[in-house]
């Protein structure tokens, strides 16, 4: 195999989806405290209350309305997988996997429970600097993500979220303040998560988005895009060894037909989805491409001479993403369609779904790999990748061959990716601990090698038990990518 000697072998969690204690030792709220459970046929809710008492759920909290935890609501984030309380356990059965690299994320409203305070809270700092430390009794390293669907809920409901040029300045005296403070424990770090997927998400929630919801869309982007460059500025006039990526949702685009309409169609998509985020973040300047897309929908941004110094000065220093599944473009009128959370479009005859309904494409990843690296020449990690699926426990053992089956093909067609020339560091598989669903708040939509014995109604023990991927993944691990059987 040509993995590299030193590539980091681990697994990735975010704070919102495994900590849980939610509302602990001074911690403020984010929008996923106020989402309710879903499935893939019932979307997730948020749960709001107007200012007469007035309390009702659905998408988006209304004109008026305020997010409110309801009493008769289950709210699956709450207790997460309770990794605040059990990271130890947690970070002891990474080490006997033989994990070198853990990919995990600060919960913004730990340290700022509002956002716009201007001195952190000591005892969220002291959480994360326990994790750190943990971490390096193992030799693991973190890598960890900034902003992972978690902005203080105090922040969108105040200032407008990231609609407000202000969030900028909140945004950067978080990073100021993480980046002093874990100087020596981290060396590795992601601005925002999956940052395309707000266009990406906008046109799954809403079928035909207004223009002006493509106008919100663009500047919030545009904000982040800046705050993520100036935080890159700042992390290396910090500390010179921080190594700062970007993070984009990785779905590989293909045509469906060979009708031009339908290339054409999928080039754009491309350009659209992955292409504009990644380009202002590794480039430093917006695509040619992004003029065509802002005239389609009457976009006109908030951008000043400054911000466009802030993005040429702030480039990345390495492009992760995350990699589940490809989608097939087509202008055509379509009946088969691919209906899971988060993935659409036409229906791929050559390729299998998973039970969520997201196609099982390795050879997606090597053709995102490869081109990806072409086009913008910097060190790649694959921060998210993995099969969501419903396992069984039984006598404390879980016989998963179909997981172990979906990352065996992703890891081979790294393997070619780097045997074709892809500068490729790290592998981070999803959810290496089953944790609560981003996308419709299960539990039962597991991905981890670690069984936590938690139902979707929030019953179960919370233990930990291995999987046999685990056993697997620790022999993968050992053999450095070559003993995949
Ligand atoms: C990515 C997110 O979109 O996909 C994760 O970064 C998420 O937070 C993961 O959990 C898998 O999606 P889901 O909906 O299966 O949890």
């Amino acid at each position: 195999m040509s993995f590299p000697k030193d590539f980091y072998w681990g697994g990735a969690i975010a704070a919102n989806q495994a900590e849980g204690a939610y509302n602990e030792a001074g911690r403020g709220l984010a929008r996923t405290d106020i989402t309710t459970g879903g499935s893939l046929h019932a979307r997730r809710q948020v749960t709001y209350e107007f200012a007469d008492g007035t309390t009702g759920k659905g998408d988006f909290v209304p004109q008026g309305a305020h997010g409110k935890i309801l009493a008769d609501e289950y709210y699956p984030n709450h207790e997460g997988i309770d990794f605040y309380h059990r990271y130890k356990e947690d970070i002891k059965l990474f080490a006997e996997m033989g994990f070198k690299m853990f990919r995990m994320s600060i919960s913004w409203s730990r340290i700022f429970p509002n956002g716009d305070e201007q001195e952190p809270n000591q005892a969220g700092l002291d959480f994360y600097r326990s994790v750190f430390e943990e971490l390096r009794k193992y030799d693991i390293e973190p890598l960890v993500t900034i902003s992972h669907f978690d902005t203080p809920l105090y922040l969108e409901e105040h200032y407008g979220g990231w609609n407000n040029r202000k969030l900028i300045d909140f945004f950067t005296h978080f990073t100021e303040t993480i980046f002093n403070e874990y100087k020596g424990l981290v060396k590795y770090w992601l601005t925002f998560n999956e940052i395309n997927n707000t266009i990406m998400f906008l046109e799954f929630v809403q079928k035909n988005p207004s223009d002006q919801a493509y106008q919100s869309a663009y500047q919030q982007l545009h904000y982040q895009y800046v705050a993520s460059a100036k935080a890159v500025k700042q992390a290396h006039q910090i500390d010179p060894n921080y190594q700062v990526g970007c993070m984009i949702c990785g779905i590989c685009n293909y045509p469906l037909t060979c009708d031009p309409k339908d290339i054409l169609a999928n080039r754009y998509a491309w350009e659209q989805n992955i292409f504009y985020s990644g380009d202002v973040q590794c480039k430093g300047k917006y695509p040619t491409f992004a003029k065509r897309l802002w005239a389609k929908h009457n976009v006109n941004l908030d951008i000043t001479a400054q911000d466009l110094e802030d993005l040429k000065e702030g480039t990345v220093d390495l492009y992760t993403f995350s990699y589940y599944m490809s989608t097939a473009i087509t202008t055509h009128q379509q009946e088969d369609k691919v209906g899971g959370n988060f993935s659409t479009g036409a229906r791929n005859p050559y390729l299998k779904y998973s039970e969520w309904e997201w196609a099982d494409d390795p050879m997606g990843l090597q053709y995102y790999l490869e081109m990806i690296y072409d086009r913008y020449e910097l060190p790649l990690m694959v921060v998210e990748n993995g099969l969501g699926a419903v396992d069984k426990l039984e006598d404390g053992k879980v016989h998963d061959p179909y997981r172990i089956e979906y990352m065996k093909e992703h890891i081979k067609a790294m393997d070619k990716a780097i045997e074709n020339g892809v500068d490729l560091r790290g592998y981070t598989s999803w959810g290496c601990i089953d944790l609560v669903s981003a996308g419709t708040g299960q539990m039962s939509k597991r991905y981890g090698f670690i069984y936590v014995d938690k139902n979707d109604d929030g019953t179960g023990s919370l233990e930990r038990y291995r999987k046999d991927s685990f056993y697997w993944y620790k022999d993968v691990i050992a053999s450095n990518g070559a003993k995949l059987d």
